[in-house]
């Protein structure tokens, strides 16, 4: 099977890195030159890698066509393009809809839209895709985990949920200024973050199968640090703004 990349920025590139470096059959991958940097580099890494010369040629050579550009310059260049009805279009362009995408390609080619994350090149992390597809969710369990989502519109939930990465990390940044602060070195404050909400991370996959109360409730001593901990986040209002600011991307979501 060919793959192709049509824009080969940061998600195509964290998707193709998780391609190349599992264990998924596949013959080439063919990627656009925009990026060049990236595009130049994915190729030097990867030997199946190739990078054409046109939008078109990667959809003429490609059973699989991946759409990883903005939702601006998709706009701009897919109709334009000539896709084949036999082939595959998974699009992860952020706020153009089935329907929308439907009516540039013009062709019946069965088309899904999917939400990789960046820790895809690890082979780790959520893959929402809708509508659900026997195919892709194979594709897509070889490197991360699908979901799949029937209705476009509850898929807006997983995608607004997306926008937690970067409040994540700002988390872990902020936790390790903290001890950055009381004269600890920075990589020793960074290594012992890291690694104690990677060990929380995991833990949680372990139990995702319960409800998520009894992590927060187990791991609470009766008047202990953690329990504070709760208390005084609760008491501030983190916790409320946390949802507050999931229904603000949410609405911005819904706008498109
Ligand atoms: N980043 C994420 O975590 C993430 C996750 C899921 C979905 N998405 C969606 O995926 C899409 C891409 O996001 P991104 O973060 O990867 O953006 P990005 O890094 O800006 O990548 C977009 C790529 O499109 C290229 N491009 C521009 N014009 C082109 C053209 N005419 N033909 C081919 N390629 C062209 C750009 O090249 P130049 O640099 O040369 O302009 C760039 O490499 C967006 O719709 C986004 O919503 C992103």
């Amino acid at each position: 099977m060919k793959l192709g990349f049509i824009g080969t920025g940061k998600i195509a590139s964290s998707v193709i890195t998780g391609i190349c470096t599992s264990k998924i059959y596949f013959k080439k991958i063919i990627i656009s030159r925009r990026n060049k940097h990236i595009s130049q580099k994915l190729k030097k890494r990867f030997r199946k890698v190739s990078i054409a010369k046109t939008n078109q040629e990667i959809v003429d050579k490609c059973n699989w066509v991946f759409l990883a550009v903005t939702p601006k310059v998709g706009k701009k260049i897919l109709p334009k393009l000539n896709f084949r009805s036999n082939q595959k279009i998974i699009s992860f362009i952020s706020t153009i809809s089935l329907a929308q995408l439907k009516k540039i390609v013009k062709k019946k080619t069965k088309i899904v839209r999917a939400i990789p994350l960046p820790p895809i090149s690890l082979g780790k992390g959520p893959v929402p895709i809708c509508p659900p597809d026997k195919q892709v969710k194979f594709f897509f369990n070889k490197i991360g985990t699908t979901v799949e989502i029937k209705s476009e519109r509850s898929s807006k939930n997983f995608w607004a949920i997306s926008g937690m990465m970067a409040p994540f990390y700002e988390i872990l940044k902020v936790l390790a200024n903290w001890l950055v602060k009381r004269g600890i070195k920075r990589n020793e404050a960074q290594k012992y973050i890291t690694s104690l909400f990677v060990a929380l991370s995991q833990d949680s996959v372990i139990n995702s199968q319960k409800h998520l109360k009894y992590l927060v409730a187990e791991s609470q001593t009766p008047g202990g640090l953690n329990e504070l901990g709760v208390k005084e986040l609760k008491r501030s209002g983190f916790y409320k703004s946390l949802e507050k600011s999931l229904n603000s991307i949410l609405k911005r979501l819904s706008k498109v």
